[in-house]
């Protein structure tokens, strides 16, 4: 085999599967798996089970979070994958940089100004680089709207609407998880949000100058349940009698949860059999635990932006919606071009995936080009294989395969963008504590660099 890049991940949660089947599968020819780390050894004793059952590989050497520096001097990592807890991500980057690694990371890059900065700075230090995992941009139908821009048929974009609907089953699982604390995952306008606004800044090749957000937690928790009379008095849903019919429910030791949602024994293997060692529960009740666990993120957000360009955002994004999907519309000075994609319809327990698609327009999806004085066009939407809308593979193959060409879209995305988005939700947050709009030069006077500008 042709010399192979040597990759760690450092985080082996549920998204490092994606990483791992990549190297230990597709890109095999290219990349080599040489450790993991984590702070829990029996998610990564899980994910060495796996490899060698699924890939026939030898067991990897497994280092827990304290012990990173010793993975990186003998494991000998080129690049460092971090799919950790959002605000752990800086200290991998920063650190795999310091000991000469490139380093991958999901996103959000990291989850406020400070961590940006540090982030930059050992950069400029090393000289190391630092990818973000942007699946969207690599989505074939948000492809398809940048290619509608690109081709000049808007003319210069001006607005654009942005509404993001998470379901009760997806939207949910950010509230039964450590999304639910600022602490570890910025709210959900950094750690969710950071896909939809570096979709937009990278749709308009710009940034955010201006940013003023208005929102908060209007559904989960314990307070808000209480108010609409709602009683669910338990921490958590796994072994409680009392939960087994509440459809927000999440059930480790079985397969099935009332709301259809199957889990399989990943679930368990992972989190449930790892409760002891590392503490983290994975199936907090949405709507209790607030002594144990305060939810301190909102679930209800609209936002206004203006651009460094001129354009201006409006955007909205809701977690607890009947159904799932979202609506695009990039209004320019010579027309418009709209996305809109249905995901998946409200689960009600009993119905099957044909009654769904049937009655909830689950799939429903179009992209619709209308100039100004011309008939509406319906575009084809593009076929995708795969996560995330074909994202996923197509984000995989840009990262693995060596020496690719220059993306002519410009989705290859750097700690630049990285840092856009992540700054605009930043913004976002300080601007519903304040009541006040916020200029991102006033977080990190370096955005002015980034995208766009
Ligand atoms: N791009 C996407 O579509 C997408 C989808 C899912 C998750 N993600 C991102 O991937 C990352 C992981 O998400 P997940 O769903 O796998 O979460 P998870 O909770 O399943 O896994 C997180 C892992 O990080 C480990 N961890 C916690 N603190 C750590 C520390 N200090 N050092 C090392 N490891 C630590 C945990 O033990 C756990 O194994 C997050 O940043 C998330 O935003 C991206």
């Amino acid at each position: 085999m042709p010399d192979r890049k040597r990759y760690a991940i450092v985080g082996t949660g549920g998204r490092s599967r994606m990483f791992t089947d990549a190297i230990c599968k597709d890109f095999a020819d290219h990349a080599q798996l040489v450790a993991f780390c984590d702070t829990s050894q029996v998610r990564m004793d899980y994910w060495n089970q796996y490899v060698a059952d699924t890939y026939g590989t030898d067991k990897l050497p497994t280092y827990k979070a304290d012990k990173f520096d010793d993975m990186v001097k003998k494991a000998k990592p080129d690049v460092v994958i971090v799919t950790s807890v959002d605000a752990t991500h800086h200290q991998y980057i920063i650190r795999a940089m310091e000991l000469g690694c490139d380093a991958v990371s999901e996103k959000p890059m990291t989850t406020d100004e400070h961590k940006v900065a540090a982030i930059f700075d050992a950069i400029e230090r090393t000289g190391q680089t630092l990818r973000v995992a942007f699946n969207y941009r690599w989505q074939t139908t948000f492809s398809k709207v940048k290619e509608v821009i690109l081709s000049g048929a808007i003319g210069t974009p001006t607005l654009v609407d942005f509404q993001w609907r998470l379901d009760t089953r997806h939207g949910a699982d950010y509230f039964r998880r450590w999304h639910r604390e600022k602490q570890h995952s910025g709210g959900l306008l950094v750690h969710k949000s950071t896909h939809h606004f570096d979709l937009v800044n990278w749709l308009l090749d710009d940034h955010p100058e201006t940013v003023f957000a208005a929102g908060g937690l209007m559904f989960y928790g314990e307070d808000n349940a209480k108010r609409r009379g709602v009683d669910a008095p338990y921490e958590r849903y796994t072994g409680v009698p009392e939960a087994k019919d509440d459809p927000f429910g999440l059930f480790m030791d079985t397969t099935m949860s009332p709301n259809g949602v199957s889990k399989g024994n990943e679930m368990k293997a992972l989190y449930l059999d790892a409760e002891a060692e590392s503490g983290y529960i994975r199936d907090r009740n949405v709507f209790g635990g607030e002594n144990k666990w305060p939810v301190t993120s909102e679930d209800t957000v609209s936002l206004s932006a203006r651009f460094t360009k001129g354009a201006a955002l409006s955007y909205s994004l809701i977690a607890y919606c009947p159904w799932e999907g979202e609506r695009l519309c990039v209004n320019g000075t010579e027309g418009q071009v709209e996305y809109f994609g249905r995901g998946s319809g409200h689960i009600i327990a009993g119905q099957s995936d044909e009654e769904l698609t049937k009655d909830q327009y689950q799939g429903e999806q179009y992209i619709r080009l209308q100039r100004m004085f011309e008939a509406p066009q319906e575009l084809e939407v593009p076929k995708a294989t795969g996560g995330h809308g074909g994202g996923d593979s197509r984000l995989l193959t840009r990262i693995f395969i060596p020496d690719s060409p220059p993306d002519e879209m410009g989705r290859d995305a750097s700690h630049i963008d990285g840092a856009a988005s992540v700054l605009t939700g930043v913004a976002a947050n300080q601007s519903i504590a304040t009541g006040q709009a916020v200029k991102l030069a006033s977080l990190w006077p370096k955005v002015k660099q980034t995208a766009g500008a």
